[in-house]
């Protein structure tokens, strides 16, 4: 017998200072005027609905929840815990671009009730994916859906064609959670209201994950805030905190480590003389350390963009992963 949500007064009133504390946040950006009496009264509401709904009994069937890869099944996870049948297709480390579907894929996406995936060809394989759908299963682009100004791909093959990395800013990952919950609670009404309330705590924590990296990257100089990558995955990351971005090619869909590629980088590295450069846990390092061996560089990583670290490492959630990055980008580039 699984018990999503064992409730106590500990939990309740955790509960109440994270959603708070979220919308006390909100408030600063949003300038809202909100009533934290309707917190309570929300918390409230919750409890008398938890306390009255059915725990999930082994075997039960329940909502399948497909992701296409980990950030967005971290979400899922997040929201809705064991309450959902969550399954991802690109598990932890695999690189998602590219990934060829395999046999339990198919397995899980015929089973799908529902399906998120990012868009903007991030999954090249998405046509695939969505012809093994059944008829009645939903889906959603979360990229796409999202209300998020684009940024085009730097260079290569795809050039100008937005960049799908969106979630890299954590404001952008936000609304990447909204619609993830009001997708759930669509599907799964009965639900819903648990789902609101694990997203407003989950929410508040990326405000603070926001907060911290903004301050903490704060410490690199402004001749230091050069980041390059072996994909140039960071361009939203980047925008958000404020650094010049290159990557030594431009998507991992294309191909990786061409000679022109690595030439080009090499300029740049020269051009910058940055403290360090990254290469990210999905791809090989190789590329990133024949550039170092052409322009006497220091090499650092993983850094992680386009799936968490395996489970029970630092970056096996989203939140873990951008602490592992700036970490990594502030031994880097701070002195
Ligand atoms: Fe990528």
């Amino acid at each position: 017998m699984t018990y999503f949500i064992n409730f106590d007064i500990i939990s309740l009133m955790k509960i109440v200072f994270t959603t708070t504390n979220y919308l006390e946040v909100s408030q600063l950006r949003f300038k809202t005027i909100l009533n934290k009496s309707a917190v309570f009264l929300l918390v409230l509401t919750f409890m008398m609905v938890t306390a009255s709904a059915q725990p999930v009994q082994a075997g039960e069937e329940r909502t399948v929840v497909v992701t296409s890869f980990t950030i967005l099944e971290d979400i899922v996870n997040q929201i809705a815990g064991d309450m959902v049948d969550s399954r991802v297709l690109a598990p932890a480390g695999a690189e998602v671009h590219e990934w060829e579907l395999i046999p339990e894929n198919f397995i899980d996406l015929e089973e799908a009730d529902l399906f998120f995936y990012n868009g903007f060809n991030l999954e090249v394989w998405l046509g695939q994916a969505l012809n093994t759908l059944d008829e009645e299963a939903e889906y959603m682009a979360l990229g796409e859906e999202v209300d998020a100004e684009t940024i085009p791909i730097q260079l290569g093959d795809y050039e100008g064609d937005p960049d799908p990395h969106l979630w890299m800013d954590p404001l952008i990952y936000i609304e990447y959670v909204k619609a993830v919950n009001e997708k759930l609670g669509e599907i799964d009404p009965d639900n819903a209201l648990v789902y609101e309330i694990n997203t407003a705590r989950y929410i508040s924590k990326i405000w603070k994950l926001h907060a911290d990296l903004h301050q903490d990257l704060a410490q690199i100089p402004a001749n230091s805030r050069v980041l390059v990558t072996s994909e140039a995955a960071f361009v939203y990351f980047a925008d958000r905190y404020e650094f010049e971005h290159h990557g030594i090619w431009g998507s991992n869909a294309e191909e990786e480590g061409t000679p022109d590629q690595i030439a080009r980088a090499v300029d740049i590295v020269q051009d910058y003389n940055p403290g360090g450069i990254f290469y990210e846990s999905t791809i090989s390092d190789r590329h990133v350390r024949s550039v170092a061996g052409d322009t006497n560089s220091e090499v650092y990583g993983p850094l992680y963009v386009d799936s968490t670290a395996e489970p029970g490492e630092p970056a096996d959630n989203y939140i873990g992963m951008m602490e592992v990055n700036r970490d990594l980008i502030l031994e880097a580039l701070k002195n």
